[in-house]
C-alpha cells in the first residue's frame, strides 16, 4: 500500500522527471497534479493516470491532502512555493538551487523547521548510484586520505552555469567532505576582472549573478580543499561536468553516467595501473530500467520514502541546500571583493546587489530569462555582436 500521497506542482520538464519517478515507487501515490498550462496538466495526468488537475494549488492542497508536494518550477518562484506549501504542514521537495538568495533560504528553512515538516532540495546527483559507488570507494580506503577535488561545470557562462550547475556539484561533494569553511574566489568577464556593471540577472531566473569565468577554491571542515570551475566554454559541453576526488593512494571520479578509480594518486603512463577503471554501480531494489525513470530521479525519491520513514532527514535536506546557497554566495561575493569568505557569513542578503548599491549603481538592467537569448543580450554588452 502506498505511504506517501504525492502532488506535483509544475509539469513541465522536470515535474514530468519527479512524477514519473514518484509514481513508479511502491510506497508513493501521485494524488495531483498542478501547473497552469492545460496541456502540460493533461499530457502528465493521461501518462500517470491522474485525474486530479489543478491550476490552483490551495485547491489541489485542500481537496488532496498530500503529505510531500514537489516544486519543480523556475527557480524565482521556489521562494514563494515553498512558503505557501509549508504553511500547509506538508514535506517539500524544491527544485535546486533551493531558492535565489540565503534571506530566502533562511527563511524556508526556519518556516519547515515551525511545522515539524522535511525538506530535500532536488539534487538527484547526490543519491545516485554513481556518487553512492564513490562514497564506497572512499568509506572503503581506495583512494588512502583525501588531498583535493576537482569540480567542472558544462561550459555555461561562469555565474549561471554557478547556480544551475554548481550547485549540483558543491552539493555531491558536500556528501564526500563534510561541510565548507571559507571560500575564494576569482571570476573574469571578457577576460579582466569583474566590476559591479558586470552584475546581472541571471537566465532562468535564478537570481543575481556574475563571472563569464571563474574558479573558486572551497576550505572544508575536513582540511580538505576544492577547485570548482564554472568556465564558459565556446559550445556547452555537459560531458565536462563532475568531480575528481584526488587521495594519497589514487583517484575517483564521479559523473552521472558513472564513477571510476585510478590505482595511483598521479597518473603516468608507466602501462601497469594507468587505467581507469569503472566501479561497480548498484541501482536500488525495485528499481525497473525498463520503466522510463531516470534511476537517478529513483534513487532520490527512494531517499525520501527511507528518510520520512526514519523520522530523518533527506540526504538532500534543506539544512544542506541552504549550506550549498551559502557556498554559491560566497563564490560572487569573494569574486566580487577579491577576498575569503568566512562560513556561514552574517550578511545573509543578495551580495551582487549590495556590491552594486555600494558602487552607487541601481538594480542591472532587465535580461532575458531564455539562456541562449541571454547570453545574446550579454554578448552584445560587452560589445561582441
Ligand atoms: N535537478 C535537475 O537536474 C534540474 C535540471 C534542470 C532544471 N532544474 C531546475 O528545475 C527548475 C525548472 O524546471 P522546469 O524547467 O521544468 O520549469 P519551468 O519553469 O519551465 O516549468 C515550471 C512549470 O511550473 C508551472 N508553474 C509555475 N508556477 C506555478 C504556480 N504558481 N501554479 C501552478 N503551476 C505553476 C509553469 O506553468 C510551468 O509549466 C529550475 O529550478 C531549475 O534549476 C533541475
Amino acid at each position: 500500500m502506498p505511504t506517501y500521497r504525492v502532488a506535483i506542482l509544475g509539469c513541465r520538464a522536470r515535474g514530468t522527471a519527479a512524477a514519473r519517478a514518484y509514481h513508479a515507487h511502491p510506497k508513493c501515490e501521485v494524488v495531483g497534479l498542478c501547473d497552469l498550462v492545460p496541456d502540460l496538466l493533461n499530457a502528465l495526468g493521461d501518462e500517470l493516470g491522474v485525474t486530479a488537475r489543478y491550476d490552483d494549488l490551495d485547491s489541489m492542497m485542500l481537496e488532496q491532502n498530500p503529505d510531500i508536494v514537489a516544486i519543480p518550477t523556475g527557480t524565482e518562484f521556489h521562494y514563494d512555493l515553498s512558503m505557501r506549501i509549508l504553511e500547509y504542514g506538508v514535506h517539500i521537495d524544491v527544485e535546486k538551487p533551493m531558492c535565489a538568495t540565503l534571506e530566502q533560504a533562511d527563511e524556508v528553512l526556519r518556516l519547515s523547521q515551525q511545522k515539524g515538516v522535511r525538506i530535500a532540495v532536488h539534487h538527484q546527483g547526490r543519491t545516485g548510484a554513481a556518487m553512492n559507488a564513490v562514497a564506497a570507494a572512499v568509506q572503503s580506503g581506495k583512494i588512502g586520505d583525501i588531498r583535493h577535488m576537482n569540480a567542472s561545470g558544462k561550459g555555461y557562462y561562469g555565474g549561471y552555469g554557478l547556480m544551475n550547475i554548481g550547485t549540483h556539484a558543491v552539493n555531491a561533494m558536500l556528501r564526500i567532505t563534510g561541510p565548507c569553511r571559507s571560500v575564494t574566489s576569482l571570476a573574469l568577464t571578457d577576460g579582466r576582472t569583474v566590476t559591479p556593471d558586470d552584475v546581472i540577472p541571471s537566465a532562468g531566473g535564478m537570481g543575481t549573478v556574475l563571472g563569464e569565468r571563474i574558479t573558486a577554491t572551497l576550505a572544508f571542515d575536513s582540511g580538505v580543499t576544492a577547485t570548482l570551475l564554472q568556465q564558459r566554454f565556446p559550445v556547452v559541453d555537459a560531458t565536462a561536468y563532475g568531480f575528481e576526488v584526488c587521495g594519497t593512494e589514487g583517484r575517483l571520479i564521479w559523473k552521472t553516467s558513472g564513477a571510476w578509480w585510478l590505482r595511483t594518486p598521479h597518473f603516468l603512463p608507466d602501462g601497469k595501473n594507468d587505467q581507469w577503471e569503472p566501479l561497480p554501480i548498484t541501482q536500488p531494489v525495485g528499481y525497473d530500467a525498463d520503466s522510463g525513470v531516470s534511476p537517478e530521479e529513483y534513487n532520490y525519491v527512494e531517499e525520501y520514502v527511507n528518510a520520512l520513514d526514519a523520522g530523518r532527514e533527506h540526504e538532500c535536506s534543506g539544512v544542506q541546500g541552504l549550506h550549498v546557497m551559502e557556498i554559491l554566495m560566497a563564490v560572487l561575493e569573494s569574486s566580487a571583493h577579491g577576498v575569503r569568505i568566512d562560513l556561514p557569513q552574517k550578511i545573509r542578503t543578495h551580495p551582487l546587489e549590495q556590491w552594486r548599491k555600494e558602487s552607487g549603481l541601481g538594480s542591472p538592467r532587465e535580461m532575458p530569462r531564455e539562456y541562449r537569448s541571454w547570453l545574446a543580450a550579454e554578448d552584445a554588452r560587452l560589445g561582441r555582436s
